[in-house]
């Protein structure tokens, strides 16, 4: 069985690329390798990706249509180990910047997730797994936020597109049977996150001695979710038929003051923090309910915060010589 994953130089999606592989599935990733964050982040784990022999790799624009589907031609495996689902991962991530650039997040977010399913229904791929966000459940829903609350105001240019790609796969699963599974990450942290998010900076900036920047007061919430177990979820994903939406969250939220807490604390230092006005985009919290991922797919998020903490500061201290250059 082959597997094709977008975004598979991305946090998640070099996860999942691995995760894949050590079952023994072939995986044929894609990414553009673009410079919203720094590329050698990225670089960095599609070298790891192509030390396996069961790893090929294509660089596209999901969001260029006659070029991605001339690429996902020429790259499709052919005969008995077809192409048995499409994980795409590939996005433009983040609420605060889907501001200054919104129509990149619709052209990546929607018009890409469209080429690939309509690629996928014609070249009669049966499976599509679409990475959503919890962003969709917005400010006002009650939490913890269960899959079938109301998903009708978003308070982002990133959480619209989520939401619209997400409906637009139920189209797709409507008139053309395919397969959908639609999940919804919970603030995915881990070795290897990505610059832009709070984990990320918080190791860099405490181990690096500088002052630590947050916006609003730090008291917001977030059910941190570690990257390995957001992995496993989305393979075990790949089992459902129908059309599924399914929550990936650790159900323990935490504020972010209390993150910075568990980094200084492990990392030894006290750190200098500046507040800054919360952002609008930023909602007060998150939190999972995973009943539905624990009876679908027998999935639990089995990662201690402390643990994964532990794993994302050892990594960034493995890697610090280049990581306290790169743009943040
Ligand atoms: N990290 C989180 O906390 C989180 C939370 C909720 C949802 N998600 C979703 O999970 C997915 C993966 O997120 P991530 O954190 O790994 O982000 P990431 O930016 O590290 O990974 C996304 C990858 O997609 C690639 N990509 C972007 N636009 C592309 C395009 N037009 N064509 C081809 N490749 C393109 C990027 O180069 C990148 O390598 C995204 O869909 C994101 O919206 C992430």
């Amino acid at each position: 069985m082959a597997v094709l994953v977008t975004g598979c130089a991305g946090f998640i999606g070099w996860k999942v690329c691995e995760t894949l592989l050590r079952e023994g599935t072939r995986v044929v990733g894609v990414d553009d390798l673009n410079d919203h964050y720094d590329p050698r982040l990225k670089q960095w784990r599609l070298d790891r990706l192509k030390q396996d022999g069961n790893f090929t790799f294509a660089r596209a624009d999901v969001s260029r249509r006659d070029e991605l589907w001339e690429v996902l031609r020429t790259l499709r495996p052919q005969g008995e180990e077809d192409l048995e689902a499409i994980i795409n991962l590939a996005a433009r991530p983040g609420v605060r910047q889907s501001i200054v650039d919104p129509f990149k997040y619709f052209q990546t977010n929607v018009i890409g997730a469209l080429n690939l399913i309509e690629w996928a229904c014609r070249e009669g791929i049966p499976r599509y797994v679409l990475a959503s966000s919890s962003s969709v459940y917005g400010e006002s829903c009650p939490r913890p936020f269960r899959e079938d609350a109301r998903t009708d105001e978003p308070v982002s240019p990133y959480a619209a597109s989520k939401k619209a790609a997400e409906v637009l796969c139920h189209a797709y699963h409507y008139l053309y049977g395919i397969d959908v599974t639609v999940l919804r990450y919970f603030t995915v942290y881990g070795p290897a996150g990505r610059p832009d998010m709070a984990m990320f900076r918080f190791i860099r900036w405490v181990a690096e001695g500088e002052t630590i920047r947050i916006y609003g007061d730090g008291e917001q919430e977030r059910d941190f979710t570690y990257v390995d177990d957001i992995a496993s979820g989305t393979v075990k994903a790949l089992e459902l038929s129908g059309f599924n939406v399914i929550n990936l969250g650790s159900d323990r939220p935490v504020t972010v003051n209390e993150v910075l807490r568990v980094i200084s604390a492990q990392l030894g230092k006290e750190p200098a923090v500046s507040f800054l006005p919360p952002e609008k985009t930023d909602v007060r919290a998150t939190w999972a309910n995973i009943s539905r991922a624990r009876s679908l797919i027998a999935w639990e998020p089995e990662t201690a915060l402390e643990d994964g903490v532990r794993a994302a500061i050892d990594w960034y201290l493995e890697n610090r010589s280049w990581l306290k250059e790169i743009n943040i």
